[in-house]
């Protein structure tokens, strides 16, 4: 299986944690239909941890907990299949996953073929209770058994960046992996998280993206990851910053019952766009003020430019940089037109670079096109 795009889609761990079920799932299901984000591009409903019963079964098979998931897994991803989207599950490299449920250590071909038979289309796969086994070696099986298994199943790689994972992960047949550490929902993790994976860029590759974690847009605060929360504009600027990143877009907030905000910051086509563009050129930074004010661009397909913004400061702060940085010569007698793709205006051409002021916690994103001066 080739894996050509960002993957988007839900989560449940962020908001629900434990607390998942058929219900839920189901809902979860009619909501991304319901609310437009499945034409905005989010397909996958995605089941983290805590889905099985503690024991498997006689055969060695894991089990859905009959509690949480009456129908088992089957009904449950025919239902999502009938939505039009796809569906995946969570399972772990380890002797127990995480929240210290069955995991596929030494079931490995057997959890893939089960995953199979439930139409599962994704798999999340973690990192906890590892036994002495070298990390590589770990998900190069799961990655085997994934690969045989009979049907297309995306194997979404979770171990955290640790234990070197940037130079081998890529040899496991991961389609996305976790270059950072949990998420939470304030806006002191989304900038620990943004600002590691400065060094991470070179270790991307489209086919397998690196995967930043779930989304906390719409959390405010509630739910397993919910912190203190954070403004509307620290989410744009955590939903940019992903974007122009190439993460994954994984939603992880209760998107039955989103505020109008959430949603606008969710399904925005052009930030969107930037995130899926399908040249997949590595993000470089044309200006790094002190790690907190950071300029990202990205060349596109068709040669425009995205162009990031982020002041990660406490306070606003006036951003100057210019085209020569992004391998732009003046001399090459071209000036850039910009669009603004959170006010989704043309701001106007420029010749050879911008200045700005920028809030605090803020960011601007652009689209450029060469235009002659
Ligand atoms: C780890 C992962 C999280 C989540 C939990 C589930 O912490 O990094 O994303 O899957 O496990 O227990």
């Amino acid at each position: 299986m080739i894996v050509t795009k960002p993957p988007m889609g839900w989560n449940s761990w962020n908001m629900f944690g434990a607390n998942i079920s058929d219900a839920l799932i189901r809902q979860s299901a009619d909501a991304l239909v319901e609310s437009g984000l499945r034409d905005a591009g989010y397909e996958y409903i995605v089941i983290d941890d805590c889905w099985s019963l503690r024991e498997r079964d006689a055969e060695g098979r894991l089990v859905p907990d009959p509690e949480k998931f009456p129908e088992g897994m089957k009904a449950l991803s025919d239902y999502v299949h009938s939505k039009g989207l796809k569906f995946g599950m969570y399972s772990c490299a380890g002797t127990k996953t995480c929240a210290r449920y069955p995991s596929s250590f030494e079931h490995e071909f057997t959890d893939a073929a089960t995953f199979a038979q439930w139409g599962v289309d994704f798999l999340k796969y973690d990192y906890c209770n590892k036994p002495r086994i070298d990390g590589d070696l770990l998900y190069k099986r799961m990655g085997l058994a994934l690969a045989t298994c009979g049907r297309d199943i995306l194997f979404s790689a979770c171990n955290w960046g640790a234990d070197n994972s940037v130079e081998w992960i890529k040899s496991t047949g991961a389609h996305m992996w976790r270059s950072t550490g949990d998420i939470f929902d304030s806006w002191q993790s989304v900038k620990d998280l943004a600002v590691s994976q400065i060094e991470r860029q070179p270790y991307f590759s489209p086919c397998c993206f690196n995967d930043m974690d779930m989304l906390v847009v719409g959390l405010r605060g509630r739910g397993n990851a919910g912190l203190t929360g954070c403004t509307d504009q620290e989410y744009r600027t955590h939903f940019s910053y992903w974007a122009i990143l190439q993460s994954p877009l994984m939603i992880g907030c209760d998107i039955r019952q989103m505020d109008a905000a959430t949603l606008e910051t969710l399904t925005n086509p052009e930030i969107i766009a930037i995130n899926q563009d399908p040249a997949f050129r590595q993000p470089y930074l044309i200006l790094n003020w002190g790690r907190s004010q950071l300029v990202w661009a990205k060349q596109l397909e068709g040669g425009d430019y995205a162009l990031g913004l982020f002041n990660l400061d406490d306070d606003s702060r006036h951003m100057d940089f210019y085209w020569w940085d992004l391998g732009l010569p003046a001399a090459a007698g071209y000036a850039l037109s910009i669009r603004d793709l959170w006010l989704h205006e043309d701001i106007g051409i420029f010749p050879e670079g911008m200045g700005l002021d920028v809030p605090a916690h803020g960011c601007r994103m652009f689209r450029a096109r060469l235009t002659r001066r």
